[in-house]
């Protein structure tokens, strides 16, 4: 992966800026990344999504500011293997797990880390690209992506569920009613 971003992005504080570079996951990161991003979790996920990259399967891009990792996206080459997402068209990519930290929203963190998987995926011969946002319980991630150039693909609503490991060892779960949304790389802005 030779492309690392910089992007220098006005803060509220017309005086500062943050400068934010998006860069893959390195494995010797992975420790760090579950200390600043998930403090309290025991699941692990930066493990789980640096192995998708490490199979080739994707890219886990981390936003950094300087030294602090603030934002974290996973860019991948297929569709998860559920049956409205298996309908996407051929050679879409699908974006999972997109987070900025607290601190570090609506200065463009989340759209910097859209915009170069978009360009990554586009690089790769890819001609579109998916995700999947809660449908009405997310409103500032579905108008960031509608912002986007990310239309509702028209499937309808569908409950996505995922694991978590809890604190007296078992393992929880979780869901979501999301709807699914498309975008076409060709008119990528
Ligand atoms: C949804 C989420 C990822 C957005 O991340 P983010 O880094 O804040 O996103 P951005 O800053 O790129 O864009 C968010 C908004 O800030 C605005 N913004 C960007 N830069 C800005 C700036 N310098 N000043 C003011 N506003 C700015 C954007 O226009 C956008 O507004 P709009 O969508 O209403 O047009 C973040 O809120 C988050 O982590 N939420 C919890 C996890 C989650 O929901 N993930 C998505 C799962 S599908």
């Amino acid at each position: 992966m030779n492309g690392v971003c910089y992007t220098p992005v006005p803060m509220s504080n017309p005086r500062a800026t943050l400068t934010i570079a998006i860069r893959p996951a390195e494995e010797y990161q992975l420790a760090f990344l579950e200390e600043q991003f998930s403090p309290q979790s025991l699941s692990e996920n930066h493990h789980r999504r640096y192995a998708v990259q490490a199979r080739s399967d994707g890219m886990y891009l981390i936003a950094w500011s300087d030294d602090t990792p603030i934002g974290h996206l996973l860019l991948i080459w297929e569709a998860p293997d559920e049956d409205v997402a298996r309908g996407y068209p051929p050679r879409t990519a699908y974006l999972q797990s997109g987070g900025t930290r607290e601190a570090y929203r609506r200065k463009g963190v989340m759209t910097r880390l859209i915009d170069e998987a978009e360009r990554l995926a586009a690089e790769e011969g890819y001609r579109s690209i998916g995700l999947a946002v809660g449908s009405t319980d997310n409103p500032v991630a579905r108008r960031l992506y509608e912002r986007l150039g990310y239309r509702d693909w028209g499937k309808g609503e569908v409950t996505l569920t995922w694991e978590y490991a809890r604190r007296d060892g078992r393992t929880g779960t979780e869901s979501e009613v999301c709807i699914y949304m498309f975008k076409d790389l060709r008119n990528r802005r």
